[in-house]
């Protein structure tokens, strides 16, 4: 099995590079991301492995098929990057649901830390030898009131952390399903949150569920969390509420437009995109670029996650890791049938 390996980093390597071996899987490690014009390094490859801003599309999708790749192995959670109705038939698509789901929980935790206590201030300026206190008054987390939207793995951690903070947690989910947590409508955790936190897909449903109007239903001075997608939050209308002291801070791990900036090195260039300069320019918005997974434990459970993923489907089993848009639709549902998706 060779499988072409798009967005490499050196970070991924030696994990892949392990556990390829133990499941006899070579890989071809490409920096660049997948896109229509790259697809075609994966011309006698049985599969590629990509992450969260290589772009499978229909045109890239047809590429691939046409050079004979089979499968797609997401080495991520979300697959919202993927057409998954046009793979469909053609190529199948595999991807890691769960790995170190602390990893991301804590992440969060650790970015609204830092804002509501000014570290990331108190970090430049101890360096500089200055210990002035001046303008770095937080507040306690205690009895402040979080909103957690999305209660799957991620967001039920998330829970569990605040509730060790002592928060009051709200939440709301479109298929709310974890015990003993205390559901509202969406309207309501808006109005009624210090602290925001996104922990739910993105899906056409959920685009932009954080816009102008959402915004200005919050309580003043809220702060937003995002260490799920990007694109959740309409960055402009997040720009505006900061400007209207709407939004009180924005801590960010993911951004709308970050396939063109994100895991890049920039310094010394100039930004094009205004919004996201002009966003990393408040002083009360923290950015990370997508680092929430980036712990060892998560690099390892990704990679051998992956690897089996890739090994299982090569040996023409069932892999209860396929992504198919007839996923959960009981009457076609191949898997169910304890079948392939097609
Ligand atoms: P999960 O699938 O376990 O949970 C997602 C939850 O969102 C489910 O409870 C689901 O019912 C809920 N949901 C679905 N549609 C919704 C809607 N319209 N409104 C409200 N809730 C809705 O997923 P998990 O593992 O907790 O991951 C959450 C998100 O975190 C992923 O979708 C992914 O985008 C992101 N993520 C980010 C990472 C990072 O490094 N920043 C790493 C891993 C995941």
């Amino acid at each position: 099995m060779q499988i072409a390996f798009f967005d490499a980093k050196d970070y991924d390597l030696p994990a892949f590079v392990e556990y390829g071996r133990e499941y006899g899987i070579g890989f071809k490690f490409y920096e660049t991301k997948l896109t229509a014009d790259t697809a075609r390094l994966a011309k006698g490859y049985d599969g590629v492995c990509i992450f969260v801003n290589d772009r499978a599309d229909a045109e890239v999708i047809d590429r691939l098929y046409e050079y004979g790749v089979k499968i797609i192995a997401l080495r991520c959670a979300g697959y919202n990057n993927v057409d998954l109705k046009y793979c469909f038939g053609k190529i199948h698509v595999v991807r890691v649901p769960a790995y170190s789901p602390y990893a991301v929980a804590e992440h969060t935790m650790a970015l609204l830390l830092t804002s509501v206590r000014r570290i990331h201030k108190a970090y430049n300026r101890t360096k500089d030898f200055n210990f002035s206190l001046k303008g770095l008054t937080g507040f306690d987390l205690h009895g402040k009131t979080v909103g957690v939207i999305g209660t799957g793995k991620i967001g039920k951690i998330f829970i569990d952390i605040c509730r060790g903070f002592g928060m009051k947690v709200l939440a709301y989910d479109k298929f709310p399903a974890a015990e003993g947590v205390d559901y509202v409508p969406l309207e309501e955790l808006l109005a009624q949150s210090d602290v925001i936190s996104l922990h739910c897909p993105l899906t056409q449903e959920t685009y932009h569920m954080i816009g102008k109007e959402a915004i200005a239903k919050l309580k003043r001075g809220a702060i937003l969390l995002n260490t799920s997608r990007g694109a959740l939050i309409d960055a402009e209308a997040l720009l505006e509420g900061i400007k209207q002291r709407k939004v009180g801070a924005a801590c960010l791990d993911v951004y709308e437009e970050e396939s063109d900036v994100f895991f890049r090195d920039f310094s010394g260039h100039i930004i094009e995109d205004d919004t996201l300069a002009r966003l990393i320019s408040m002083p009360n918005v923290i950015v990370t670029s997508h680092q929430a997974f980036l712990t060892e434990e998560a690099l390892r459970g990704i990679a051998e996650t992956t690897c089996k993923n890739l090994a299982t489907f090569f040996d023409g089993d069932i892999c209860e890791n396929e992504l198919c848009y007839n996923c959960g639709n009981v009457e076609n549902c191949m898997k169910k049938r304890k079948e392939r998706c097609f």
